[in-house]
């Protein structure tokens, strides 16, 4: 088995965790179990433009490199199951004029040695080779992606096939998403995975105590997104596993936002949503913290509130609950805290059954948590009731994120003026333990008292970072 990945440029390369072909074997084997006869096919995308002839920094598809480690664009896997089950990649040739401009390529022969591909074909060859592959499957596992073009040829070579298919007797097959599969294969993580996490977790919850010890009023809020990003960059992550939301004051009613060019005042409050991506596993988290150096009453109320719902969601996340079940605890404490606070009018029930609470939170309590942020895992399962389907359970080495929020954004009706501009959301990322549950961001303080006094700590300080 190939123990190591070819760099893509020269000297010493940083391994998030070290490169091991027999991992990738491993989760293929896994994928060939379910393939039967069948075809999956993923692929990594081009590189995307930014501006007329340069391009973002690459990041592969997250099942591309699940299951082969595999980084350069412009690449297809494809599994073909059966008796004897093959691994066949189309990639780049190596072309020592592109790899001068843009890196080195493992090359067709490459995609065999360092990734264990059984044949591998240049990516050119895509179209005239795929045909083959697809005879015999009746069903070919395809996400269709944001590349047109791509699915496009896709779909003309599953139509050959099938059309081939037809006139020697099977029935056409049919294609599906792949994300009941590889879906609940990744929604459990495996030893590589949870030390991804695990590390990218830390580094987030690193950047995040950084920027609770810095914020000074006065400062813009690209200046607290710069400390995060330098703890990311410093600490081995590629970055920001989604782009940084840094909204002070009412801007933190906003739920995406990230223009982060505010001045921050004291007395108001500051939102910071960041995490970061290391190996290519996200973390996610959320602090909300005065710029000042304490909570007025009205911000203390509600962040009192959102704490309390948080730790309450946080306690349902154990082995065997259904997805839903920590969102529904959510759910109802900010509902009877929105109630005591005269918030919401009429009862508990009526509330959530009108569903009055989305004027001030207007979101679900979390999501999946992996490679991808919001983690490309299923929510469902194919089991129903009264003709629901039935949320998927929580199982040991699940990651998922808790993060119930109240917003009073400027203009809404009926809020309480003390109130308005308001915006509270506390984030931590739980992995699913055999007994219970493990935050894996509690380093990053969230009581009020732990927050205070840093905040107290970093404006009593002399020190001015900026
Ligand atoms: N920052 C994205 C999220 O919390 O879902
Ligand atoms: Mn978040
Ligand atoms: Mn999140």
């Amino acid at each position: 088995m190939p123990k190591h990945r070819p760099p893509n440029h020269f000297g010493e390369v940083f391994p998030p965790v070290p490169f091991d072909a027999g991992r990738y074997a491993k989760r293929r084997r896994q994928v060939f179990r379910q393939l039967g006869e069948d075809v999956l096919l993923l692929y990594n995308p081009p590189e995307a433009h930014r501006t007329h002839d340069l391009f973002y920094r690459y990041r592969p598809d997250s099942d591309v490199y699940y299951l082969t480690g595999f980084e350069e664009p412009e690449a297809v896997v494809l599994l073909v199951g059966g008796p004897c089950p093959r691994f066949i990649m189309f990639v780049r040739p190596r072309d020592p004029e592109r790899e001068m401009w843009d890196g080195l390529r493992a090359g067709v022969e490459g995609a065999v040695t360092c990734y264990g591909a059984d044949e591998a074909f240049p990516i050119e060859s895509f179209d005239a080779e795929i045909g083959r592959y697809l005879e015999h499957a009746r069903t070919l596992y395809f996400k269709f992606g944001r590349d047109e073009q791509f699915n496009q040829r896709v779909l003309t070579a599953f139509r050959a096939a099938a059309r081939r298919r037809h006139r020697q007797g099977p029935a056409p097959g049919v294609i599906r998403d792949t994300l009941p599969l590889l879906g609940r294969m990744r929604l459990v993580k495996d030893a590589d995975e949870l030390l991804r996490m695990r590390r990218a977790a830390d580094i987030a919850a690193e950047a995040h105590l950084r920027a609770m010890e810095r914020a000074r009023p006065g400062q813009y809020e690209f200046e607290v997104e710069a400390e995060l990003e330098y703890v990311f960059r410093k600490r081995g992550a590629l970055g920001s596993s989604y782009t940084s939301i840094v909204g002070s004051g009412p801007n933190a009613t906003i739920l995406h936002y990230n223009t982060n060019n505010s001045r921050l005042r004291d007395g108001d409050l500051l939102l910071i949503d960041a995490g970061a991506e290391y190996g290519y596993y996200a973390s996610d988290i959320t602090r909300t913290f005065p710029v000042g150096r304490q909570f007025t009453a009205a911000q203390r109320d509600i962040y009192d509130l959102v704490l309390q719902a948080q730790k309450a969601a946080i306690d349902a996340v154990q082995p065997g609950a259904r997805f839903n079940a920590y969102h529904e605890v959510a759910l109802d404490t900010l509902i009877d805290g929105l109630r005591h606070l005269r918030l919401l009018s009429g009862s508990h029930d009526e509330i959530r059954e009108l569903r009055t609470y989305l004027k001030y939170y207007m979101h679900r309590a979390g999501h999946w948590l992996g490679s991808d942020v919001h983690d490309a895992c299923t929510y469902f399962t194919d089991e129903t009731r009264n003709g629901q389907h039935l949320y998927e359970k929580l199982r040991p080495g699940c990651v998922v994120t808790v993060e119930p929020g109240l917003y009073f954004a400027p203009g809404v009706n009926d809020t309480p003026e003390h109130y308005i501009g308001i915006g509270v959301r506390i984030e931590d990322d739980v992995l699913v333990t055999r007994t219970g549950n493990e935050v894996l961001t509690a380093a990053v303080p969230k009581e009020v008292a732990d927050i205070e006094a840093i905040r107290c700590a970093a404006l009593t300080q002399e020190k001015n970072y900026a």
